[in-house]
């Protein structure tokens, strides 16, 4: 008998994924173009020069891949809409084949128990609100807000949970400062418009969908423990700025309507305005987690992380090192379970009351796993991962923290962004060549912990 993490009994346990990552049938259904498809289609930019023009093929095998989470038990799946698909340009009415795809997906999501968890924007921006300035420009909240509109106003009777963006942390860093994301600018600090744009985007879609009769609103940022690598003062420091520019640049005006010290002033347009709307209260918020980061002042000679390549290189005065002494998944990725503990308890001591209930709307490792001999996928270490990052969720709330569910990233092996294929995070193996599906360890596994609640 094994000996599952136990949680409360009414805790909600998910899988996620995300359109780009999933779907392929890039040029079906009337769908626009992307940003990620521009940024696939410049060489140098992917791993392997891999693209996402069939992904997983989801776009075709959705009731295959409902199929499979049916057998998992699953509460909720999290995916999201594909932007370019309900607006391929970006703005005017929605394109109706593409509401359609998910009407359909979401029918079938019910008919199987499922309850749908719907992302907005994923990623995947229009190429043409790209073209007119993308999130430098102003423009680019208010269609986020029109885009929220237009699927709440065909999907808000059966979707329950809704979050306009996720992780605006790394739309800003990776694809703006660091340029190793699309649209693939090398800002550094003239990102920082960026993040006012996005997250004001975010408020305008709020009230669009509670506008449209929608509630169950949340976000799901990506969230990190920041660790100086020394007690030396320029470590120290180094890690309070980095802690402050992923967590709580973000968190702070969403949940306490306003910038950490010293960042309002870098914002454009009437932020103390903009700002109510971006604090609109939530009905949850969502952490997805991965790793804690460790850092010091630049050339603190560190190993180097994967976590934030090129962070020195543009010119961001911190740099981030290697844990010593920690396992790591194939990706090369910190596995530190407690620090998910750490995170959704700093959350609630920084924000109190004011903090809504918390979902971790991601967690989840890459391992490089292969079909045996014997059809199987051996994929102890994931099941290693997912037990210890569920038991971490069960200290935050005996800690007094209230967190009401889980969701393991990801259903499926995906596109991993500039990664390509090389990385799988799935608890469903994916062969690229056939398209075959096959269930992993993990995902019997997850199926024998859900069954047995
Ligand atoms: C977070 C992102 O939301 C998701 O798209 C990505 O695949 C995972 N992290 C793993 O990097």
């Amino acid at each position: 008998m094994t000996d599952f993490p136990v949680l409360p009994a009414d805790f909600t346990y998910g899988v996620a994924t995300a359109a780009y990552q999933v779907e392929g049938a890039v040029d079906e259904g009337g769908r626009g173009r992307s940003i990620w498809d521009t940024f696939c289609a410049e060489p140098g930019r992917i791993r392997n020069g891999d693209t996402a023009a069939v992904a997983c093929d989801h776009y075709h095998r959705h009731a295959e891949d409902v199929g499979l989470m049916a057998q998992l038990g699953v509460d909720v799946y999290r995916f999201s809409v594909a932007w370019p698909r309900i607006q391929p340009d970006g703005s005017g009415p929605a394109n109706a084949e593409g509401l359609d795809f998910y009407d359909r997906l979401v029918d079938e999501l019910l008919a199987a128990g499922i309850t749908p968890a719907a992302t907005l924007y994923h990623w995947d921006l229009p190429q043409a609100l790209q073209d007119a300035g993308g999130w430098l420009s102003r423009d680019t909240s208010h269609r986020l807000a029109e885009y929220a509109d237009l699927v709440a106003r065909r999907l808000g009777d059966r979707v329950g949970l809704w979050m306009p963006l996720n992780e605006p942390v790394v739309v800003t860093m990776f694809g703006h400062a660091l340029g190793t994301h699309a649209p693939g600018l090398a800002l550094g600090f003239d990102a920082l418009p960026v993040v006012h744009h996005l997250l004001l985007g975010h408020g305008l879609a709020v009230e669009a969908l509670r506008g449209a009769g929608v509630d169950r609103i949340g976000i799901a940022s990506n969230h990190q423990p920041a660790w100086a690598a020394s007690a030396d003062p320029a470590d120290r420091d180094a890690a309070d700025l980095l802690g402050t520019l992923t967590n709580w640049l973000f968190a702070d005006p969403v949940l306490r309507g306003a910038y950490p010290e010293g960042f309002a002033d870098a914002m454009p347009g009437p932020v103390a305005e903009d700002l109510a709307v971006i604090s609109a209260p939530l009905d949850w918020y969502g952490v997805n987690y991965y790793q804690p980061v460790l850092v010091g002042a630049p050339g603190r000679g560190g190993a180097g992380s994967p976590a934030l390549e090129g962070a020195v290189a543009a010119g961001l005065p911190f740099e981030p090192m290697q844990i010593p002494d920690v396992p790591t998944t194939d990706f090369g990725w910190a596995i530190v379970p407690d620090g998910l503990r750490e995170m959704l308890v700093a959350l609630r001591d920084r924000y109190g009351d004011a903090l809504p209930p918390l979902y971790v709307t991601e967690s989840g490792c890459s391992f490089h796993d292969v079909v045996g001999a014997d059809g199987r996928v051996a994929d102890q270490a994931r099941i290693d991962y997912h037990d210890a990052h569920l038991r971490a969720v069960a200290d935050a709330i005996a800690a007094g923290v209230d967190v009401r569910g889980y969701f393991a990233w990801s259903l499926l092996d995906n596109f991993e962004w500039a990664e390509g294929y090389a990385e799988r995070f799935g608890l469903v193996h994916v062969d690229y060549d056939t398209l075959a599906r096959t269930p992993k360890e993990s995902f019997h596994w997850f199926r024998r912990l859900l069954a047995a609640r």
